[in-house]
């Protein structure tokens, strides 16, 4: 068992229940090296899954009725077919749960009925994929509970259906990958058009470096609107273009398409999709040729292309980036959907503290919420535990 997660788990099922779980499902978060607002464009992405986790302890429950209980929360919340057939009938952090069973159901599947106890170490609202561990977590838990015959491959497009259909939430493939598929000791590249990924060793102890992940505590900004601004805007320019999506604009096609577009709003997105997509595949080129610290530029300039671009960042997470390149770190750049979550910097692992307490000192200076740090070890996607 994964320490004291899990033990929060059953814990909390035994308490609620009073009765054992029949196992424990544990769903890592996540952070992405590199590849920001790429999935939704059909493009390339390289996240990685982190040892933070989030454990549903679980046993089989009355037909088709399902409750959970979570330490968000003091009162479990109980639902049946109905509610799960009918998406936004659940909400709030339950919603995920009901997503996943409707999104089983959808798929044809028989999906028992459970008694369910969610904790977790992925915190919430930081841009970790805290919700695409908890669809993780539970998805595993439902297949192994009533023998689902559904191949883990599939798992991510159904948790991302959860999260789009019945949360209502237009994202990407990219969380639910990396935490089904995410791998220890390596990054994910994950192609979002085909699914086809291919595991990228990414051994940061081996080489000397850390990835400092910085929580960088802003307040959330209308995330939720204007990543679906961001999508809306990349799809419509795509139709524009006459190409499928923003994917289909080639590097050096890229100027050629940028002077067929009339605003200036919109240039500057697809401007990020399309030199983001590349970025991505120069990183992995770096780490197939093990040259980890050369892509600290690629990270740098991911950032700037969001920052300037893509305009996704706040004071917050601009401040966090250049004090940690001041302070020595080869690359940073904001990891996740944008107006508030973490920074990540890929720094010598005897100099993460330096540049975590350089971080630290700059908020200060900005009269900002002091930062919550971490170094990440990338880590593997869901399993049973033992
Ligand atoms: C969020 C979404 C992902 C992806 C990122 C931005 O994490 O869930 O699908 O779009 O934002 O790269």
């Amino acid at each position: 068992m994964s320490g004291d997660v899990a033990a929060r788990a059953t814990e909390g099922f035994r308490q609620r229940y009073a009765a054992e779980p029949a196992g424990h499902w544990a769903a890592p978060g996540r952070v992405n090296l590199i590849g920001e607002h790429t999935d939704y464009n059909d493009g390339f992405v390289l996240p990685f899954a982190l040892p933070l986790r989030t454990v549903v302890a679980a046993a089989p429950g009355p037909d088709a009725r399902w409750t959970v209980w979570s330490e968000l929360d003091d009162a479990p919340v109980e639902f049946g077919a109905a509610e799960a057939d009918e998406p936004g009938r659940v909400d709030g952090w339950a919603a995920y749960v009901a997503g996943v069973v409707w999104a089983l159901r959808a798929a044809g599947l028989d999906v028992p009925g459970a008694r369910l106890a969610i904790a977790s170490d992925v915190p919430v609202g930081s841009g970790l994929s805290s919700s695409a561990a908890i669809e993780a977590a539970v998805l595993a838990a439902l297949v192994d509970l009533g023998g689902l015959d559904l191949p883990a491959d599939r798992w991510p497009r159904l948790a991302q259906r959860a999260e789009n259909e019945y949360v209502g939430a237009p994202t990407g493939i990219m969380d639910q990958s990396v935490v089904v598929r995410g791998r220890a000791g390596h990054a994910l590249f994950l192609d979002c058009r085909t699914e086809e990924v291919e595991q990228i060793p990414f051994d940061l102890d081996a080489a000397g470096l850390a990835v400092l992940v910085i929580d960088s505590r802003a307040p959330h900004r209308h995330a939720d609107g204007e990543y679906a601004a961001r999508r809306r805007s990349c799809e419509r320019a795509a139709a524009t273009l006459g190409v499928t999506a923003l994917r289909d604009v080639p590097t050096d096609g890229l100027d050629a398409a940028l002077a067929r577009l009339d605003d200036d709003e919109t240039r500057r997105r697809v401007r990020h999709v399309v030199t983001e997509n590349q970025r991505v595949l120069d990183t992995v080129a770096l780490l197939r040729a093990d040259r980890v610290r050369e892509t600290g530029p690629l990270l740098t300039a991911s950032h700037a292309s969001m920052r300037d671009d893509f305009e996704i960042t706040v004071p917050e997470i601009d401040t966090a980036v250049e004090a940690a390149l001041a302070a020595g770190a080869y690359g940073a750049r904001m990891t996740g959907g944008g107006f508030g979550g973490c920074v990540l910097a890929l720094v010598d692992a005897d100099a993460a503290e330096k540049v975590a307490a350089a971080v630290t000192t700059a908020y200060a200076d900005r009269g900002f919420t002091a930062p919550h740090t971490l170094t990440a070890l990338p880590a593997p996607g869901v399993t049973r535990l033992p």
